[in-house]
């Protein structure tokens, strides 16, 4: 049996904006995906995934197929980039099957890179399993193939975070894990509102081809901010962390991306001392990040969303990307 993992991340800042070629500033996180692979005595991809309750076996023509297709089941992504990696590794998937199944403590659909952490520890497990080693780069490209499939014109941001872990830079297919030690200490809220990374990216994409100049110019002032976000988790200045994140989601709001659930937890958060929120990932529900100003803000902010039906978590900073066991 082979077996891997991969860490969920937070986009800090770039969301959206580094679909555009400007920088986007990452975070993994402590919530992780795990992959156990195991060989078939056919060939044939099968995925089972608890999470989306989904139990799907391919055979290797349809999986060679999906590029063409549109996406069916939310796991032909996963089935492609496994057959990447058999071909990658000089295994002939048309000779050799593989069962892969997956649990996430990665809420699905929420922004936390749930689908790029599955992909990644795919990778990993079958690399396990038949005992090869691949880069982190050709790992975290095997899972950019399905990623591709899932999301049509993804960054890439989702696969790095859960490849390298730590903090990391990502710039144009570029990525620089950063020197940063300090964690920031955010709560984040999933809003319950389901939402799909692809529609609103192309949403995104139809302001911008209909108003260019200005729309524009907000993701220009977008991709100003993981930078300046950086110099001030570096120096451990909250203030004007929480004053970015503040500015980034009004930015996030005038691109279209932004959702009522969104700004009540935003409002809910401010009213109890946070220093600043936004949502995180591709925004129209999903998850936001709060910064709150202490512990006793932190708690305040917590009672007062779960009063209100939302719940908040504590995430932890993950220094650790993918793990092959
Ligand atoms: O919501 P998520 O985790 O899928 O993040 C999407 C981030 C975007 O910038 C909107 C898209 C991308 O591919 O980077």
């Amino acid at each position: 049996m082979g077996k891997a993992s991969a860490p969920g991340k937070i986009i800090l800042s770039g969301e959206h904006s580094v679909v555009y070629g400007y920088p986007a500033l990452v975070s993994a996180v402590s919530l992780r995906c795990f992959a156990y692979a195991s060989s078939l005595p056919e060939p044939g991809i099968e995925i089972i995934s608890k999470d989306l309750e989904v139990r799907q076996i391919y055979s290797p023509t349809e999986v060679y197929q999906l590029k063409d297709l549109p996406l069916n089941s939310k796991t032909d992504n996963l089935a492609f980039s496994a057959l990447k990696t058999l071909e990658k590794i000089g295994i002939n998937p048309l000779k050799q099957g593989i069962s892969i199944s997956l649990e996430s403590e990665i809420p699905i659909s929420a922004g936390l890179g749930s689908s790029a952490a599955s992909a990644v520890s795919v990778v990993g497990a079958i690399l396990s399993l038949f005992k090869k080693s691949l880069s982190s780069n050709e790992i975290s490209s095997l899972a950019f193939e399905g990623e591709i499939l899932a999301h049509g014109t993804p960054s890439g941001v989702d696969n790095a975070a859960a490849t390298y872990g730590g903090y990391l830079r990502y710039e144009n297919g570029n990525v620089s894990k950063l020197d940063i030690a300090n964690e920031v200490p955010v709560l984040v809220c999933n809003t319950m509102v389901p939402r799909e990374t692809k529609a609103l990216v192309a949403n995104v994409r139809k302001r911008y081809d209909s108003s260019p100049n200005i729309i524009g110019q907000i993701l220009k002032a977008l991709g100003q901010i993981p930078n300046a976000m950086i110099d001030s988790i570096a120096k451990q200045d909250f203030i004007a962390l929480g004053n970015l994140m503040e500015i980034n989601q009004g930015l996030l709001d005038s691109i279209g991306v932004g959702h009522h659930a969104i700004h009540k937890v935003i409002s809910i958060a401010k009213e109890f001392g946070a220093l600043g929120s936004k949502l995180t990932g591709a925004g129209g529900g999903g998850c936001v990040i709060i910064l709150p100003s202490d512990e006793d803000s932190e708690n305040e902010i917590h009672r007062a969303l779960k009063e209100q039906g939302f719940d908040s978590f504590r995430t932890r900073f993950s220094q650790e990307g993918v793990r092959i066991e």
